[in-house]
């Protein structure tokens, strides 16, 4: 006796659209292991609780698995938890090596078997970007890069160095001198110049618009999105910025754009620099911001806009919990 695992995912709780995911889940398991009818023993689902419309087993019996016993359960809530999922296991009477079937939103659930998955998320500062790309990357256990790090981390070095960060040649002679590493730890994101951590220095306010300017530089911009697609090529990750969905991966499997009203963006800002004890103005703060998002839209190289194929998110008036449910639907309706 084996033991054969699937998952799916249904864009909403109606009965059709469960007997539909569970029809195609078990003909793709039958197909891809080469399955008789009378081979399969039994058949159990689970499936989480925003799911109860109708019984996952009974669209199983009428799909045609007649002769063998079959049970539906409903899983606790889980913190995170992937929503609108029907899981299964067949017991096959049967001496081969089992294939396991992760479909749509379920992908996720396996990368092993999946592949790769990229998802880009851009916006403007104080859009809540990486606040909800970390908790996408905890929940699918990918890899969270931070792209603006890169750019704050060389900001940060001309600064220190005294260098105009308007002259484009400076600034790239600078970065040849100096090595820039993007390293995990424990999951999370450390920038390291020369082997120096500065994942705290760099997020000093007076680093954010030097590392704007910095950015307007075409070869400063193609020596970090280097970086940024040879670690996207490798390993299935989420990447924030303002150029991922339109430039630096154009063929990303998901795209979001999020955006906020300039005083919610500022007031976020002026929180997060607060608990770190950074005190600074907020009309300031909230004026810097703005002239940081005209800099990074109206830069000739790669400016900050909403890929034409992303997902707009105005995350003004939502929490968190709200944007991250908003994204995992949106990335389940497109699989
Ligand atoms: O996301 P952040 O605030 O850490 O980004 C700092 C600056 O870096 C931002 O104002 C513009 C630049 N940046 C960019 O040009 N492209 C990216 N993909 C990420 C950041």
């Amino acid at each position: 006796m084996i033991v054969i695992r699937g998952a799916t995912t249904i864009a909403s709780d109606t009965k059709e659209e469960i007997q539909r995911a569970v029809s195609e889940l078990l003909e793709q398991i039958e197909s891809r292991n080469s399955l008789k009818r009378d081979e399969v023993v039994s058949l159990v689902f689970s499936s989480t609780s925003d799911i109860h419309s109708y019984y996952p087993a009974k669209a199983a019996r009428e799909a045609g698995f007649i002769g063998c016993s079959l049970f539906s359960a409903q899983e606790p809530d889980i913190d995170g938890g992937l929503p609108l999922c029907i899981r299964c296991m067949l017991f096959v009477e049967k001496n081969i090596s089992p294939s396991h079937v992760y479909l749509r939103g379920a992908k996720v659930l396996r990368k092993d078997i999946a592949g790769k998955i990229n998802i880009a998320i851009d916006g403007p500062a104080g859009s809540g970007k990486s606040t909800v790309a970390k908790r996408l990357a905890k929940e699918y256990n990918i890899l969270y890069l931070d792209t603006g790090a890169m750019y704050r981390a060389c900001a940060l070095k001309g600064l220190e160095e005294g260098i105009d960060l308007n002259d484009e040649a400076a600034v790239v002679a600078l970065m040849r001198d100096v090595k820039l590493d993007v390293v995990y730890e424990n999951g999370v994101q450390r920038t390291l110049l020369d082997g120096r951590d500065v994942s705290e220095a760099i997020r000093e306010n007076a680093v954010s618009l030097a590392s704007s300017t910095v950015s307007k530089h075409a070869s400063v911009r193609m020596h970090l999105v280097e970086k940024q697609r040879e670690i996207a090529g490798k390993m299935s990750c989420v990447l924030d910025g303002r150029d991922i969905g339109t430039f630096v991966l154009p063929d990303a499997d998901f795209k979001f754009y999020l955006t906020a009203s300039p005083d919610v963006r500022a007031r976020r800002r002026h929180e997060e620099l607060k608990a770190k004890g950074m005190e600074v103005d907020f009309e300031t703060l909230k004026a810097e911001m703005i002239r940081r998002d005209e800099q990074d839209m109206n830069r000739a190289i790669a400016p900050l806009k909403q890929a034409e194929d992303a997902v707009r998110i105005d995350t003004s008036d939502m929490t968190i919990d709200e944007v991250v449910e908003t994204i995992k639907r949106a990335m389940q309706e497109k699989i």
